[in-house]
Parts: structure tokens; sequence; C-alpha cells
């Protein structure tokens, strides 16, 4: 019986105008080419070629390949679903081989970089959202899309337990080093260098001499500018001079804050303050952020115009349309095909999360003996997938919590799968909502929950309450 496939052909390309988010980058490996020539056939060579020993036999190997490749392959990818071109990518800022679904925050993006750039008054963005939803994937193509547009960028990963003062310097180190070879006045350079260098060095950790740390810049340290030990202070003189260095060349600046929700109180209001400070004197330098849901509520907690410094962007599941290119537009470059029972059946287990779609589609990958991928196959692979995702993606932070903490998240889970009012928490746990706190507030510090509103409580891990369920208590 033939079974009806669906396919990729041909590739759709974003709104934006822009060939996908491959045209974007530059620092980050590049995923296959949209033509396919197979390098590696997913059958045994003939007996004869695999045989022949010494280098230059090994050569004539090749011009032998190179000659069957063409006659073979129709008739080996038929059949073939080869672990080894395996498209799939589950991970932690992984870039995948299809950014589906994200055309309106690409050109929400392309237009604040335009508008920066030419000096035109504009909200930067903060992207929010559950673990495994794609932003860091996302802030990383910002920054290829920043890149590609000549600005100067650098990325941090903010800490809980660290001050932004030295990840920003290194970061604006990386940015000024990429504008540095464009720049015709290398003393303005220097200048600027000396200035960062001073805004590194007033350290904290460094002042009291605990710290031999040295910021790698070769020139000497100024005085007076961006060194006050004010966080404040510093980081808007450093950011005004760097504007004024990227408007030397006509481009921009951009900061990309990863887990932005774990910036430090005292420092996330410094950040606020400096990126309100630049918004008025329009220099083109923005701050990126990404982080958890509540990071909207961080941040007005510390400054209350923050909500007029972002533009919030809540990242979210992929629809069924964008989950079913994530799988089909990697399998189509492999001439690898899913039935539409397969995808009902993928779309189902991983509900449009990004992580769980690579998740299971590397799975099924791995144990379909051919192509078309059936549902057959997802329910075949399904289980192993499962376990690897309670392995790798549940259990590793299910590990990370205490057993009080522990006992905090498996009442949150038997009362279902949404937030819900922490006094609710407290009456199942049947103990004094205050008594909970610390377990409640080491929780959120740790990533594992969050508070978006006063009072109410969610798992930042999607599918977490279901994770926990099946767990024995
Ligand atoms: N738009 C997308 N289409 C397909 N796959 C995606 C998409 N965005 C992300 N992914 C995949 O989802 C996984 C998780 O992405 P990423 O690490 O960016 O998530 P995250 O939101 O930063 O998670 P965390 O909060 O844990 O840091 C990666 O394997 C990535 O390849
Ligand atoms: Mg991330």
């Amino acid at each position: 019986m033939a079974v009806p496939t669906v396919s990729a052909a041909p590739a759709p390309t974003p709104a934006s105008g822009l060939a996908g988010p491959a045209v974007f980058d530059r620092g980050v490996p590049s995923p296959a080419p949209p033509v396919v020539v197979p390098v590696v056939p997913a059958q045994a060579p003939p007996a004869a070629v695999r045989c022949v020993p010494g280098p230059r036999r090994a050569t004539r190997r090749s011009a032998f390949y190179g000659n069957l490749r063409r006659p073979l392959y129709p008739v080996i990818k038929s059949e073939s679903v080869d672990p080894v071109r395996n498209p799939y990518a589950p991970g932690a800022g992984q870039r995948p081989p299809e950014l589906a679904g994200r055309d309106r925050e690409l050109q929400q993006f392309e237009v604040v970089l335009e508008r920066v750039a030419r000096g035109r008054p504009e909200r930067s963005m903060v992207l929010t959202g559950l673990r495994g939803v794609g932003k860091t994937v996302l802030l990383n193509t910002f920054k290829s899309m920043a890149m590609q547009r000549l600005w100067g960028t650098g990325k941090i990963e903010a800490r809980p337990d660290q001050s932004i003062r030295r990840p920003v310097a290194a970061a604006m180190h990386m940015a000024i080093r990429e504008l540095a070879p464009r720049h015709r006045a290398p003393e303005r350079i220097e200048e600027f260098l000396g200035v960062l260098k001073a805004f590194a060095m007033r350290d904290p950790a460094a002042a009291k001499g605990t710290s031999h740390w040295s910021p790698g810049i070769d020139v000497p340290a100024a005085r007076g500018r961006a060194d006050s030990g004010d966080l404040e202070i510093d980081l808007t003189e450093l950011f005004v001079d760097a504007a004024g260095v990227a408007t030397d060349l006509g481009v921009g600046i951009a900061l990309f804050i990863d887990e932005m929700q774990d910036v430090q109180a005292p420092d996330v209001s410094a950040l606020c303050a400096a990126c309100h400070e630049l918004s008025q004197s329009g220099g083109p330098l923005i701050v990126v952020g990404a982080g958890l849901p509540h990071l909207p509520s961080v941040l007005s907690a510390s400054k209350s115009y923050s909500e007029r410094l972002f533009r919030y962007a809540r990242i979210d599941r992929l629809d069924r349309d964008a989950a079913d290119l994530a799988l089909i537009v990697p399998a189509g470059r492999e001439d690898v095909e899913f039935t539409p029972d397969a995808l009902d059946a993928l779309y189902e287990a991983a509900d449009g999360y990004p992580y769980f779609v690579q998740a299971y589609g590397k799975v099924a990958w791995d144990l379909a003996p051919r192509s078309p991928i059936t549902a057959e196959d997802i329910k075949v692979s399904a289980p192993e997938a499962e376990e690897e995702l309670a392995v790798g993606f549940f259990g590793s932070r299910y590990e990370r919590a205490t057993p009080a903490e522990r006992d905090y998240m498996h009442a949150m889970a038997q009362l279902g799968d949404d937030p819900v009012p922490t006094a609710e928490v407290a009456e199942a746990l049947g103990r004094k909502p205050s008594s909970l706190s610390p377990a409640r507030d080491s929780l959120i510090k740790k990533g594992l929950i969050y508070s978006a509103e006063r009072g109410v409580i969610g798992f930042t891990v999607p599918h977490f309450g279901r994770f926990l369920r099946a767990q024995p208590v």
C-alpha cells in the first residue's frame, strides 16, 4: 500500500526576505546545505572497496566513491534513515536544523536594528519563556543578525552569585574588537579601551585584593570615567562611550544577556538606568535579554519604567505548522519523509515544545528502519525518547533540589500543570505558607520554579508536573 507522506520541498523562506537563519550566522557552524550530496552512504560500501589497503588506494577509493555516488544514491535514499545524518539537535542553545515559527520575532528585531542604527527612538527586546522553548537559540540568531549588519556584539550569561561588571566588560571588549579593524582613528579605540579597563578593574573583588584578574586590555586604564565604583554611573559612562565609537562607523553595539532573571537586583537596577540614559541620548547601543517568564516582574520591581525600555516577546511552544516544519524541513534535506500520522503522533508527544520536538525527532530518526517515518516508528521510539528526557532534561534538574524542595515541587505537581497559588501548596503540605518560603525561594533561585504574579507559582520546565507525578514520592 502506498503510504502518504509529507515532505519539505521547497524549503520556506522567512517573510522578512532573509533566506532562513543560516544566513545570519557567522560564528556558529551552519546547518547542512539544502542540496545534499551524501558523503557517507547509508549502506556498507562494496567489499572490494572496503578491503583495499594503503594510502594510494585510499585516494582511488574516493575517486571510486565519487563515480558511484550519483547512480547509487537514488537507490540507497529510498530506504535509508541513516543515523549519521540525523539532523535533529536536542541541547541547550544548540542551533536547530530549522528555526521554525520565529519569523515574527526575527522581523521585529530587524526593525529594532534598523531604527537604532538610524538614531530613532526604539525599545530593545527581551525574550521570555519556559525552559527549552528556544530563547538562547533566538538570542544567538539575533546576535548573528547584528553581526551581519557589521554591529559590534557581545554576550553574557548571568549568574545569581556574580556581579555583571566583569562579564559585561568582557562582552564589550568583544564588541569593540569586532569594530576596531574598521575604525579609521585607532586613538579613539585606545581611548575607549582605557575606559573599559578602568570599568573592569573597578570590580569590588579586585579592589579588595582578593583577585589577580586582569581584563586582558593592553592600554593603561583611564581615570575619572566609568571607574566610580557605582555600577549605575560606570555602566552609563561605558555605554555612552561605546555608542560613540559605534556612531563613528555608522553602526551600533548590541549586548546580549542570557538568563537575565539571574542578574542580581542592584545590577538590574544599574542596567536599566544605563539603558534609560542611553535611550534618551539616542546612542546606538542596545541591551537584548532573555530569561524565564518572571523576568518582566524582576525588571519592573527594580525600575518602574522598565516596561518602556524593553519590548517583551513571549517565546512559546511552536504551533502545529511550525512544529511540522521543524521536523520535515531538515528531513527533506536528507530525502527522508514523515507520514501525516507520524507527524500527528510527534506533535502529541512533543506538545510543540522545541526541545521535545528535537528530542522525539532524533530518536524516531535513529530507530526508524526506512523512509517514510511512520506512526508505528514513533510509537516504538517514544519510550526511548521519554527515557532520555527523564534522565537528561527532567532528572538533571530534579537532582539539584533538596528533599524539602522536592516535597514542595511534588505538592505543586499534584495540584495540576498550570501555575498554582502558593497558599494551596502550603495547604496540600499541611504547613504555614511562611514556613515554606525558604524552599520556594531557593527553587526560584535554582530556576526550577517561577512566580510571574504575586502568590502564584509555576514550573519553569514544561511537562515537569507530569514527570514528578510519575516519580515515587
Ligand atoms: N524555533 C525552533 N525550531 C526548532 N527547534 C528549536 C527552535 N528553537 C529552539 N529549538 C531547539 O530547542 C532546544 C532548546 O533551545 P534553547 O536552548 O534555545 O532553549 P532555551 O529557551 O534557551 O532553554 P533554557 O531556558 O533551558 O536555557 C534546542 O535543542 C534547539 O535546537
Ligand atoms: Mg537558554
